[in-house]
């Protein structure tokens, strides 16, 4: 769908939905991450970009504080006082707006009015692209605009971190709302995520005749699962063992005290973390002299890290990885927070069919679930449409 007819879509919608027009159209995109995975709660860096699959939101302020939230993926409409916003499993879906509205007058210290909202999306749920982030960022913009609270975007794409951590609960760090927030077409956000200072780091996959491959297992994963947190509180106590702060405060060469002092397993943990964030700092230098076709054996060796030290791959995402690389992909790793989800081929523009033919017969051969495949570009970041 192109972008006005999208546009004209969730307004109908909305009016359909409310009885009256919207006051205005927000989106915001998903995103893939290129490289830096769980090294955004350490503090450490990441390389996301945002892409061409958006969440649209109508939204409408209203003179009292009642919230009400639907959209084209669910037939339920949730409301909730605004006052009254708080961690409840009937939210569903709705915790992502919910939490956002709670975010925004949290930090910026004020009480907003209520709001209709009605959100349409071509972001794949649950394939590690962020389509949660792409309904918090949408409504973050338009709600700091419709109760002028004024926040910055980074602030915002806080407030979205917020609303994860404290109202749908799960224990995630910075990194897909600021990539929603804060992403230009064809560049990278590379964020610092102690600092949060984000810089955009130009791709070039189109001037170099690549394209990027999504693989998306139709593995579902969850965030708020178990498997996220316990990676999180592994990492944590690394960070207690080494005596720092957070894993970004240990090097390479500390790796060395690391293995003495910890289980096998704790290593592992902590040794992904620490490789994965110089990983990050070189694809930004390789980009940088080089362009895309020099960062394929940093993504090979990241994925390489989250399926043996991190163990968060499955078989499915090591199969399309293994199987990319062998028809002829730059690199490819698993994206996102693991245990299901995507992977991204970085492929030549003439090996793209080949790649898709191979990984949809060995899934099959495996008796895999059908893979859904598809190229993404790097996109604007959040914005109001009209
Ligand atoms: C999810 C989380 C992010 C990040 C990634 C893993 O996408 O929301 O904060 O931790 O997993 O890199």
């Amino acid at each position: 769908m192109t972008t006005s007819r999208n546009i004209e879509s969730v307004a109908a919608a909305f009016e359909s939905q409310y009885g009256y027009a919207p006051a205005g159209i927000w989106s915001a995109p998903g995103r893939v991450n290129l490289i830096g995975e769980h090294t955004d709660y350490n503090l450490g860096f990441v390389l996301p970009f945002a892409i061409n699959r958006r969440t649209y939101a109508a939204i409408s302020s209203r003179e009292d504080s009642l919230v009400r939230v639907s959209s084209s993926f669910s037939p339920v409409q949730h409301e909730v006082e605004l006052g009254q916003i708080a961690k409840n499993s009937d939210n569903d879906w709705a915790a992502y707006p919910f939490g956002v509205a709670w975010a925004i007058q949290k930090l910026s210290q004020t009480t907003g009015k209520g709001f209709d909202a009605y959100f349409e999306s071509d972001v794949p749920v649950g394939s590690g692209l962020s389509s949660s982030a792409a309904i918090e960022c949408s409504t973050a913009l338009a709600l700091n605009e419709l109760w002028n609270t004024g926040l910055s975007r980074a602030e915002l794409a806080r407030c979205g971190q917020l609303a994860e951590n404290e109202i749908v609960g799960a224990p995630t760090g910075i990194m897909d709302q600021s990539a929603s927030l804060l992403g230009e077409r064809d560049h990278a956000v590379f964020l610092d995520c102690k600092s949060l200072e984000a810089q955009s780091i130009e791709l070039g996959f189109d001037a170099a005749g690549l394209e990027l491959l999504i693989i998306d297992t139709r593995v579902a994963h969850r965030l708020n699962d178990g498997g996220y947190a316990t990676r999180r509180a592994a990492c944590e106590l690394g960070a207690s063992q080494m005596g720092v702060a957070s894993l970004r405060e240990v090097s390479v060469d500390q790796l060395d005290k690391a293995k003495e002092i910890m289980d096998d397993v704790a290593f592992r943990r902590v040794k992904h973390i620490v490789t994965e964030n110089e990983r990050v700092l070189e694809t930004v230098e390789n980009l940088r002299a080089e362009g895309p076709t020099a960062i394929g054996a940093l993504l090979n060796a990241s994925h390489v890290s989250m399926r043996d030290d991190f163990e968060i791959s499955i078989d499915e995402l090591d199969t399309a990885v293994d199987v990319a690389i062998r028809h002829g992909a730059v690199g490819a790793r698993m994206t996102g927070g693991g245990f299901g989800g995507a992977a991204i081929a970085l492929a030549p523009i003439a090996k793209v069919s080949e790649i898709t033919l191979a990984v949809l017969a060995e899934f099959e051969l495996l008796g895999y679930g059908k893979p859904n495949i598809f190229t993404v570009t790097a996109d604007q970041g959040a914005r109001r449409d009209r």
